[in-house]
């Protein structure tokens, strides 16, 4: 019987990449088998994130819960990874002894062997060290979820947001070196992948080593991959927009493999609190931007991540936020209310904004957002789209999904043949989230409606 391996994720797609992973290596190298069921795990691991929630409450509170069963099953294995293991190291075994290991977002390529050291021991492994490039060496190739994979080209940040932790939990930026991350996309071609999505924290900042000794930057590195064959749709995310080259604007026009959704986190429309948060543009050099991407590609969906009630922001700055939200058009987006981050600057400065108008300037501002999100959606009832078919849907069984270019999710009536391929699908309705369609069949271009009956989910 394989030895059965539950993980629980906190956090970002980075995270959810990193699990993915960590499931790869412990089913390669120890032959581990993955189950939803932690209650019946030999090995459970919490991945964590801290870039805003009271990440080390809710790992101690999750912590409690494991132990009731370690106490009852001593061999049971229970690791402690990701951001918050990296801010807290040693000192989580002194609030939970009974934790076997601890490893940081740099490190999780050495758990077959840590655990293994834990087990032979009977004492707790702890590595929270940033090896950096080790970790990509020596990580099997990425899974495939279907006709989509993630590739991680780039790791950490550099740019120390006063607001953010990341630089400190994850280190630097570094990339990984350009031919490795081209012989992985030109593997999962071969495998079946149709999309990647290009992953990092800010994949705009990549500076990839060739083997000839040079350096690739991230927009030439798109036309590279866009050259692999069998990858008709590349995505990205993290951009940051003082890392946007004339390279990348230029791909926009060049590229039509590139998705046409444009994740670019703005955080703020006041240019006092760009300044204050140190994220290194201003609100006319993303005007330019974007302005600049739109010129090639008219109807892109261009999302966003905001941070709302940064300390000191007045009534005026969010205002700044709003216009440039009604100005940019931006569709559904990442919002957060600010989170002091213990170790970062912007936690050493006075905020007397209270804690309710916080919350009041966050609704108006996520109704906006939905508001946009609805009326793009709306715009796009009776157009055909490309969707590459992820299978069955979880919510409606009689029905296909998939995603458009501008990574919406479309649910349609077809064959679960269908699954992996790219099919044109003309949107009938839009939801808030979602939109309706119908298949069109190239030769007829005639549509297909829902079967009356139920089809299985696709495995
Ligand atoms: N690299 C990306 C960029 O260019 O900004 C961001 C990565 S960060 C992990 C994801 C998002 O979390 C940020 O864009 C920001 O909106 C949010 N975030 C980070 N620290 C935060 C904090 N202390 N409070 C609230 N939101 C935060
Ligand atoms: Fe964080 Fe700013 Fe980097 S938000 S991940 S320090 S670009």
């Amino acid at each position: 019987m394989p030895q059965k391996l539950h993980i629980k994720t906190f956090g970002c797609q980075m995270n959810e990449y990193d699990s993915a992973r960590m499931a790869g290596l412990l089913a390669d190298s120890c032959g581990m088998a993955v189950t939803d069921c932690a209650e019946e795990a030999d090995v459970l691991l919490l991945n964590t994130c801290s870039v805003r929630e009271k990440a080390q409450e809710k790992v101690f509170s999750q912590l409690g819960r494991w132990r009731e069963w370690k106490l009852a099953r001593p061999s049971l294995v229970i690791g402690v990874g990701g951001c918050v293991a990296s801010q807290e190291g040693g000192q989580i075994l002194a609030r939970a002894p009974f934790v076997d290991l601890v490893f940081g977002p740099q490190t999780y390529h050495r758990l077959p062997q840590m655990l293994k050291t834990a087990r032979a021991t009977r004492r707790a492994a702890v590595d929270v060290s940033f090896p950096e490039i080790e970790k990509f060496d020596c990580l099997p190739p990425a899974r495939v979820d279907g006709a989509r994979a993630f590739v991680s080209i780039m790791e950490g940040c550099s740019k120390y947001c006063t607001f953010c932790v990341v630089p400190y939990t994850r280190g630097e930026e570094f990339s990984r070196p350009f031919d490795d991350v081209v012989t992985e996309i030109v593997d999962l071609a071969a495998q079946g992948v149709r999309e990647v999505t290009l992953l990092g924290q800010n994949v705009n900042g990549y500076r990839g080593a060739t083997a000839a000794g040079g350096v690739m930057d991230f927009g030439t590195l798109l036309y590279y991959v866009a050259e692999v064959d069998g990858i008709e749709r590349i995505r990205y995310t993290t951009s940051h927009p003082a890392d946007f080259t004339d390279t990348l604007v230029r791909a926009y026009a060049d590229l039509p493999q590139l998705a046409s959704h444009l994740h670019l986190p703005v955080q703020s429309g006041s240019e006092r609190i760009l300044f204050l948060m140190k994220r290194r543009y201003s609100v006319e050099r993303y005007r330019e931007i974007i302005s600049a991407v739109r010129n090639h590609r008219p109807g892109l969906s261009l999302t966003s991540d905001f941070i709302v009630g940064f300390p000191g922001e007045s009534e005026d700055d969010f205002a700044a936020t709003l216009n440039l939200v009604d100005e940019m058009q931006f569709d559904q987006s990442f919002s957060f209310l600010y989170s002091p981050r213990p170790g970062t600057p912007a936690a050493q400065l006075p905020d007397e904004v209270p804690p309710a108008v916080k919350k009041d300037r966050l609704a108006r501002l996520q109704q906006k957002l939905s508001a946009n999100a609805l009326a793009f959606n709306r715009a796009l009832v009776g157009a055909r789209q490309r969707v590459l078919v992820d299978g069955v849907s979880s919510r409606d069984r009689r029905r296909l999904c998939g995603r458009t270019t501008h990574n919406k999710v479309v649910n349609f009536a077809g064959p679960p043949s269908l699954s992996g391929r790219f099919v044109d699908v003309t949107i009938t309705e839009a939801r808030p989230n979602s939109l309706l369609g119908e298949l069109t069949i190239p030769d007829t271009a005639t549509t297909v409606s829902a079967p009356a009956t139920t089809v299985p989910a696709a495995a």
